[in-house]
């Protein structure tokens, strides 16, 4: 598929902190930011919230009728579906359970990969997601693979949920996010690998402000 203008593609796994860094790249660069993860959230929100028994079938009905949208406003993403938001509710451990068994089945990928090149279709636009560099737009002007180590993953999140005053098991959160790893990169369709132009950034000891400035130099160098 063709685009007129850039696109800047963020994969990686869970934790890496592809939202915080791609959210600030747009901001940056003044493009558009499309969160993938947070689609398939709400096709796993709605899933929930009608009580549809888990079927292929059902499952994709609901993703193809669905119109996923997003506004950022501030330091907020804010995601809607059909009009309604949902920035909060597909954070919920019940979405967040449920989520790779939805994001592993071929029709919702179809339904979803079909809106995100419709949104990014005009170029500068920053994706981030697992499949971006390799499925959704292998043609991105410039690809970025973020990742940093499970204990460094773990550990952001357990400071994460312990600011919400939840309380949390940080050996329980290392242990959900091997174990989403291990799902999202076996998966057989559209499994989280590193496209092979994609530039590979270990953000374990590194700032937000440093993952940024990186990723910003990588797409001024290609635009
Ligand atoms: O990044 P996240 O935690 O919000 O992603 C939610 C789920 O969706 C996760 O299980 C991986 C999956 N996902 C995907 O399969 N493809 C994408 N492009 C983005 C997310």
């Amino acid at each position: 598929m063709m685009t007129t203008g850039f696109v800047v593609a963020i994969d990686g796994p869970a934790g890496a902190g592809k939202s915080t860094v791609a959210k600030l790249v747009a901001e940056e660069l003044g493009y558009a930011y499309i969160d993938t993860g947070a689609m398939y959230r709400a096709v796993t929100l709605k899933l929930i919230n009608t009580g549809t028994a888990f079927s292929p079938e059902a499952v994709g009905r609901i993703a193809r009728g669905m119109h996923i949208s997003f506004k950022p406003d501030g330091k907020v993403n804010r995601v809607f579906a059909d009009g309604l938001e949902i920035t909060e509710a597909i954070r919920s451990t019940a979405v967040t359970d449920a989520v790779s068994r939805v994001a592993a089945l071929g029709a919702v990928r179809e339904a979803m990969v079909a809106q995100q090149r419709r949104m990014g279709q005009e170029g500068n636009v920053v994706l981030d997601g697992r499949d971006i560099g390799t499925v959704v737009f292998p043609q991105a002007g410039c690809k970025v693979f973020l990742t940093a180590s499970v204990d460094e993953r773990a550990r952001r999140r357990y400071e994460e949920l312990k600011a919400k005053g939840q309380t949390v098991d940080l050996e329980q959160i290392k242990h959900d996010i091997a174990v989403r790893d291990k799902k999202d990169s076996e998966r057989e369709l559209a499994p989280l690998k590193q496209a092979e132009d994609a530039v590979l950034v270990d953000t374990s000891a590194l700032t937000i402000d440093q993952v940024v400035a990186t990723i910003l130099k990588l797409v001024r160098e290609r635009q």
